[in-house]
Parts: structure tokens; sequence; C-alpha cells
């Protein structure tokens, strides 16, 4: 009787009240699922991992390296990337074979590329190739947000921005041939910049665990660090050197 109540309740109209209802709910959706796509549309990716490396590990890492036409690069961190990825810890990469790197687009930047973007890739070259595999790989995944010549130009800025080696020396850790424990380059960074870092170490010839790269996000803007929304997995032990240059 009561079921019955209820339904009498709304005999009048309950075709109507459920296309109503449904109507809304199914409007609902679409707008989420349309705010979805456009977001989707404007990013493609949700931040960036900013990569900083130390020379003379990448040079152990490759077992050997080149100095880039333009000399030898100065003991500073120098770029390795800007690399899109999701908070669900995958990435995209080669997002548009149409838009290959192009040097025209850059060529404001390169003297400051060839300092803070340094290749040490061999045979000996002017950097082209590592800038276009950057691009090609990892720039176009965010080319909405950042054409090619805003994606460098942000990078370099970030790397303005946080000056790794003033602020590990500041915590008296330095390119000295020494072993630091990790926990301090970590902490001196995040004293530093405010944020976590991530740590990556590599082995030496003779098999010491030395400082090779750091981690630090970016906001899917290109100019923000923010906390990472996802940890890299990276290798590091405790004790590590962080060798001369
Ligand atoms: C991670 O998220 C992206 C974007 O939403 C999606 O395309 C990709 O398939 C996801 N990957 C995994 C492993 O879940
Ligand atoms: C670098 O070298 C390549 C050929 O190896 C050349 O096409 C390019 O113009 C050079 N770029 C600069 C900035 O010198
Ligand atoms: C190292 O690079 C930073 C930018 O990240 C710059 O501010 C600093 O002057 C450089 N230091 C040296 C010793 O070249
Ligand atoms: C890292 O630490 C482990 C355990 O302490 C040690 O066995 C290993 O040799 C170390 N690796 C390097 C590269 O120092």
């Amino acid at each position: 009787m009561k079921a019955r109540g209820l339904i009498d309740l709304y005999s009048p109209t309950p075709k109507l009240l459920h296309m109503a209802k449904s109507g809304c709910s199914f409007i609902l959706v679409e707008l989420l699922l349309l705010l979805q796509c456009l977001s989707h549309l404007g990013h493609g990716y949700d931040f960036f991992y900013f990569v900083q490396q130390w020379s003379s590990s990448y040079c152990d890492t490759k077992r050997s390296c080149c100095y880039p036409t333009t000399g030898k690069p100065t003991a500073n961190f120098t770029i390795h990337g800007l690399w899109p990825n999701y908070n669900n810890g995958s990435y995209p990469s080669n997002c548009n074979k149409n838009s290959p790197y192009d040097g025209t687009k850059v060529s404001v930047l390169f003297s400051r590329l060839q300092v803070n973007w340094a290749t040490l890739a061999c045979p000996t070259n002017n950097g082209t190739k590592f800038w276009s595999h950057e691009w090609e790989k990892h720039g176009t995944c965010s080319e909405s947000v950042l054409d090619q010549h805003s994606y460098f130009e942000a990078t370099l800025h970030i790397k303005d921005k946080v000056n790794l080696l003033q602020i590990l020396e500041a915590a008296g850790i330095r390119p000295d041939d020494n072993f630091y424990n990790v926990e301090d380059i970590k902490e001196a960074i995040k004293a530093g910049t405010g944020y976590a870092a991530t740590v990556e170490c590599n082995s030496d010839p003779s098999k010491n665990a030395q400082l090779f790269q750091i981690y630090l996000c970016v906001d899917a803007s290109g100019k923000d660090l923010i906390e990472c929304p996802v940890i890299p997995k990276r290798k590091c032990n405790s004790s590590i050197q962080f060798p001369i240059f």
C-alpha cells in the first residue's frame, strides 16, 4: 500500500520526472566529459619533470663523452630536459611527427643553450642533435602550451631560477670528489628551492655511486616548481660521490 502511495504521488508526471532527472544527469555527465576533454586538449599531460645532469657523471655513464664544438662546458649542472608526464606515472612521447626541431625558431637562444643545455654526446657536435631529440620526443607533447621557442626558453628560465650548484655549495656540498650523504643533498635542495628533489646516481669506472641527475617538478604551464605528483623511481646509494669536473 505504501509503495503504491508513492507511485501514486508521482503518477501525474512519472515520465516527465524521469526524463528531467536522467536528462539532467546526462547533461552533467556530458559536461564533465567535455571539461575533461578540453583540459586534455589544453595539456595532454599533467606536469613536467625538469631534469638536470652533472657532466662528469654523464661522461662516466656513457663510458665516454665528447665536449661540444664550443669547448668544455663550465663546471655546472646542465639541462637534460623538460619532460611532460602524467599523474599516473607514465608519459607521452613523440607526439607530433609534423613538428620537427627547427633551429631557426630557437636561434636567439643558442648561446644560452650552449652553456646551460650543453651536449656531451659523441662525436663532438654543436648541440642540434640533443635539442632536436629533446624537442621531438618530449617537447612535441606539450606543444599546445609551449611552442618550440617557448619550450626552450621556459626550460632555460627554470634553470636560471634553480641554481643547484650554488644551493649545494651553500650547504657545503661541492664537486670535489668527496662522498656526501644523499639525504643531505636532498635536504639542501629542499631548503634552497622549497621542493623535494629526486637524486639519480650512476657508477664511475671504479664502481663508486656518484651524483648523476636531479629531478624536480614543474607545473603544466612550464613556469613554477611544484611538489612532484609522482616520485620517479631512480637508484641511488646513501653515500655518493660528487665528482670533480
Ligand atoms: C596514464 O594516463 C594517460 C592520460 O590520461 C593515459 O593515456 C595512459 O593510458 C595512462 N597510462 C596508464 C599506464 O595508466
Ligand atoms: C650545427 O651543425 C649542423 C650540421 O651538423 C648544422 O646543420 C647546424 O646549422 C649547426 N647549428 C649551429 C647552431 O651551429
Ligand atoms: C650555474 O648555472 C646557474 C643557472 O642554473 C647560474 O645561475 C650560475 O651562475 C652558474 N654557475 C657557474 C659557476 O657557472
Ligand atoms: C651501494 O650500496 C650497496 C649496499 O650498501 C653496496 O653493496 C653497493 O656496492 C653500493 N653501490 C655503489 C655503486 O656504491
